[in-house]
Formats: C-alpha cells, structure tokens, sequence
C-alpha cells in the first residue's frame, strides 16, 4: 500500500479523459493533474520545446510527492518520454505504447490508422510502437491539427466541427483501416463525432483505457495499490484556472473541485 499521490499531466484538457479512466480504474488512488494551458498547444511545437516543458512539470509533480506520473499526452509521450525516464526519479509511464498494443489487439485486417498531432505524426513514434508488434501491419497517419484548438475553445459540438472532421478523416476511410487510434488524448472529446463518420465497421482506440491498466498492474505488482477510501483529485493549470475549471466540467461530466494556479517558467 502506498497513499502517495499518481502524477498526471497534459498540454490543457486532454489529459482529463486520461483521469476520468484512471479515476474509475482506481477509486482509492489520490490524483494530481496539472494542465499546460500557458503552452498548449503542444502539437506544432518543438522536440525541445515539448521536452522543456514537460521535465519542469514532472518536476513539480515529482516535488508533490507523487509515486508514479503518467504522461497524458501523445505528444509529450513521443518526444520526451526517454528524456522523462532519465531525469525523473518516479516511475514515468506514456500513452504510445499501451494506445498501439490495444489496436494491434483489435485490429482484424491488419489496416490500422493513427490520427494525431502534427509532432506525433513526426515522430513516427506510433508506426515504431506498431511494427514492433507485427512488421506487416499497415499503417495510415493523418495529422488533425484544429481539433486540440477547437476542443480547447469548448467548441465540441458546432456543426462546423463536421467538415473540418470529415476532411481528415477521408485518407483514413480510404485507406481501409479497420482500427483508428485516437492518438491524442484531446480527441475523445469528439469520440462519437468521429465514429460517426467513420461507420460501424471501424473501431476507434482510445489509450485511456490500455494506460489505466496498465498503471494498475505496475501498482499490484509493486504492492502500491492505494484501496484504503475514496482518493481526492488535486488540479493545477499554468494559465486562466478559472476557465480551465469552466471547460473541464464538459470533459469529466461534473464540476472540478477547485482549480489551482501554478506557473512554472522553464
Ligand atoms: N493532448 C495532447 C496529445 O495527446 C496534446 C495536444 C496538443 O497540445 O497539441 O497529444
């Protein structure tokens, strides 16, 4: 039993629908999410960027105590996660692998899609994690640039979304993918947008659930599964807490306790 607190961390919101899982995986475990609104987003940025930003929040997160921190973000996970590993005394745990290990599981036609961030797609950190798992996979990216921004604004439901939705997700359909990745933990916000599109016959794969087992099973195995009653979720946001705490409430179902300032200036 260990009752020190799980990291989690994204550029803004996304990160939520990660907590939201990991929340009902593990009632007991005390959580503490940190949003990156002063950066978000993270997608068109730098390697060197994404990296610095990330390392001075799992160091925050690391000050805080916390026994594991899991990073709720695509893209922070392709481009720091090596950089977060050597640098961080805790366990650091990313979204690509377990995201890629559930479509490699679900796929039936070996056609899978990845939609993403622009850094992510760069990164060919999906197509790297899939093809370890089976070489002949076929592997689709597109990179979905406006809807962190769009999702970010709390635009979640104009109908406008549905062009914007149905231009990248046209190469998806094309290319015959049984199994699309929602890799960034953004998208499923509009998860159901999404599938709408796409049809019945296609799955859509969201890394939540994969993470949050997987953060289960590295707890039980080190004894540090925290049980004892129900946990507290601590927020922190780098910018505007207050409207942070306004569109959290769309993506977790219900009012965030309190949401509270810390600035960190890497
Ligand atoms: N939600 C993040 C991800 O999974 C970051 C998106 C962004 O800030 O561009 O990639």
């Amino acid at each position: 039993m260990n009752t020190r607190p799980i990291g989690i961390f994204d550029s803004g919101l996304g990160g939520l629908t990660i907590v939201k899982t990991i929340g009902r995986a593990l009632p007991g475990e005390n959580l503490i999410y940190f949003g990156d609104t002063m950066n978000v987003p993270y997608g068109s940025k730098s390697k060197e960027a994404v990296t610095r930003f990330s390392l001075a929040i799992a160091q925050f997160l690391q000050k805080q105590n916390v026994k594991l921190i899991v990073v709720a973000c695509n893209t922070a996970s392709a481009l720091a996660l090596p950089q977060l590993q050597k640098q961080i005394s805790v366990p650091v745990i990313g979204v690509i692998e377990p995201g890629a290990r559930k479509a490699f599981d679900t796929t039936r036609n070996g056609k899978i899609a990845v939609l993403a961030t622009e850094a992510t797609v760069r990164s060919l950190s999906y197509p790297k994690a899939l093809t370890k798992l089976n070489k002949n996979l076929r592997i689709t990216q597109q990179a979905c640039p406006v809807f962190v921004p769009l999702i970010e604004e709390g635009w979640i439901h104009p109908a406008a979304g549905e062009k914007i939705i149905a231009d990248y997700l046209r190469p998806v359909i094309k290319s015959g993918a049984d199994t699309v990745i929602l890799g960034c933990t953004h998208y499923p916000v509009i998860k159901q947008r999404i599938a709408k599109q796409l049809g019945k016959n296609v799955q859509l794969v969201d890394s939540a659930q994969a993470v949050a087992e997987k953060v289960k099973a590295f707890l039980i195995q080190t004894d540090q599964l925290n049980n004892r009653r129900r946990g507290c979720l601590t927020v922190y946001a780098s910018d505007d807490p207050k409207r942070f705490k306004q569109l959290a409430k769309n993506i977790v179902g219900r009012t965030l306790p309190r949401v509270l300032l810390k600035k960190l200036m890497p």
